[in-house]
């Protein structure tokens, strides 16, 4: 898709790896300039890679620290003067069954998957000027926010309040601010990858529960996000985009 972002300043969380990096490189790929996020310090080296250019600055910040969504916004005010787009992708996970959770996983797992979004959202809002065009929030949910799957309850509770705060953010920033989700179903990724090597997930087993029978790509979740910040989507907020294979229509 040929689009000129070239005007946008995004603010990519969980960009170090994953989807957040391909989000990062689709946008800068597009003209963007971005901000990327993450606790993990190899963001510094994805943010210095050539095919950013000179377009990308890395964050370093742990998104469950209470302080995050302050300390992220002034970081990237250094470099931008506000941002016109945040993608809320950072996320974590655990696969066990519910006796097994503790109070500690459960209540970092709510502060990076959900509590990060609002208070992200919460300053994104607060620093917009005039002069920022069409802002506008993604964020990155999951199939588990519309479907049940074993070992997911704690994850599967974060993602689909991340659903509902999409629908509510779109609704209270509404006309300013454009609001939506994405929910992918299985993603090739170093998240994926992990629970295959686990023994978590079986490829085989688990293709046969999507109507198309492979993961999706970093490059085509990318490219819907990269879509979802253009001119064709300005009447777009609000809704939540299942990009699961088909997962969830059955
Ligand atoms: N991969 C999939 O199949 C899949 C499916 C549905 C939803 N998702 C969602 O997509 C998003 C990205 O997943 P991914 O597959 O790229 O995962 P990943 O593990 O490859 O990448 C996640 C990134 O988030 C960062 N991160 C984690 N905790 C953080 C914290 N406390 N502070 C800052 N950064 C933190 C990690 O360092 C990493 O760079 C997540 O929100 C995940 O829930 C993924």
């Amino acid at each position: 898709m040929n689009l000129d972002l070239s005007e946008r300043r995004i603010l990519v969380t969980g960009a170090a790896q994953g989807l957040g990096l391909g989000i990062a490189r689709r946008l800068v790929s597009a003209g963007a300039r971005v901000a990327m996020a993450d606790v993990a310090p190899a963001v510094a080296e994805r943010a210095a890679e050539s095919a950013m250019g000179s377009r990308a600055v890395a964050i370093v910040k742990d998104l469950a620290d209470p302080d995050a969504a302050e300390v992220v916004f002034q970081a990237g005010r250094h470099e931008f003067k506000s941002f016109d787009g945040l993608v809320n992708c950072a996320g974590w996970s655990f696969h066990k069954p519910v006796a097994q959770v503790r109070l500690q996983e459960f209540d970092r797992l709510v502060a990076i998957n959900q509590r990060a979004p609002f208070f992200l959202s919460q300053k994104f809002a607060a620093q917009l000027t005039d002069s920022d065009r069409d802002p506008c929030i993604i964020n990155i949910a999951s199939v588990n926010a519309v479907a049940g799957n074993t070992n997911l309850v704690a994850y599967a509770g974060t993602k689909g309040a991340l659903v509902a705060m999409t629908r509510a953010f779109a609704v209270e920033f509404a006309p300013r601010i454009r609001v939506a989700a994405i929910s992918p179903g299985a993603v090739l990724t170093h998240f994926t990858e992990q629970m295959i090597q686990s023994g978590q997930i079986d490829p085989p087993a688990m293709m046969e529960r999507f109507l198309i029978r492979r993961f999706t790509t970093v490059e085509e979740i990318a490219e819907l996000v990269a879509f979802l910040f253009g001119p064709a989507a300005g009447c777009i907020t609000g809704s939540n985009w299942m990009f699961d294979g088909g997962y969830s229509a059955q």
